[in-house]
């Protein structure tokens, strides 16, 4: 069986998050948080995610953004696209964003994340650190998500040459209790980006 650690013990930092809000950029405040995109493969999660942490960026906010494809090219590139790979991708990203918010920065998460236990285990993860912590449903139907197939994978998909793939013949579980909902089929990425910007203003988080 997988090995656990035993004999850990949490460390306390001596750094308050007033504190590293403080040296943060020339809006000085703790803004840390995780915005966690879910939604299907060409949904816009990725786009959306890239323009909001250029925005934010560009206004002296410090933003990351983790994106699925780059992190599956790295500290998950041993997992797949079963259940329980995807349940492990989104069990690390969520630890990763968790430090991100906790260091005073806006953590971006663009992941399909199509299974709602996993999500809620995200959001888990950020309460029990006091984070706050927002899920925006990018709500694309199949059939524009299709239309696009901008990386050409719903074709491969349908031909059968990827297996497991969302939407195609693995299931996505449409979230309940999403912190925003964000319609791209009309909308530009700009537009979609600003519902987002709303949520952050709304809640606090930005000016
Ligand atoms: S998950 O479900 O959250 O663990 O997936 P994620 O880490 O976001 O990775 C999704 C990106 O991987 C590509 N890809 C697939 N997506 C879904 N299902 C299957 N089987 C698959 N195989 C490869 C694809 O580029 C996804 O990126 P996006 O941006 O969503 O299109
Ligand atoms: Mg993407």
């Amino acid at each position: 069986g997988v090995q656990v650690a035993t004999n850990v013990t949490i460390q306390k930092h001596h750094v308050s998050r007033d504190k590293r809000g403080h040296i943060l950029g020339h809006q000085r405040s703790f803004r840390g948080c995780t915005v966690w995109f879910t939604g299907l493969s060409g949904a816009g999660k990725t786009s959306i995610s890239f323009e909001l942490e250029a925005w934010l960026v560009s206004r002296g906010i410090s933003a990351y953004g983790l994106d699925g494809d780059n992190i599956r090219t790295g500290l998950n590139k041993d997992l797949g696209f079963s259940k329980e790979d995807r349940e492990e991708n989104i069990r690390r990203v969520a630890e990763v964003a968790k430090l991100f918010a906790d260091s005073g920065t806006v953590a971006l998460c663009s992941f399909v994340s199509p299974f709602a236990e996993d999500r809620e285990m995200a959001r888990k993860i950020h309460e029990a650190a006091e984070l706050p912590f927002f899920e925006v449903f990018i709500d694309t139907p199949l059939k524009v998500c299709e239309e696009r197939d901008v990386k050409g994978l719903y074709k491969k998909a349908r031909a059968g040459s990827i297996r497991g793939f969302t939407g195609v013949d693995q299931i996505y579980e449409v979230p309940n209790n999403s912190d925003l909902i964000v319609k791209t089929t009309d909308c530009t990425i700009q537009q979609s980006m600003f519902q987002v910007v709303k949520l952050l203003e709304e809640n606090e988080i930005i000016p």
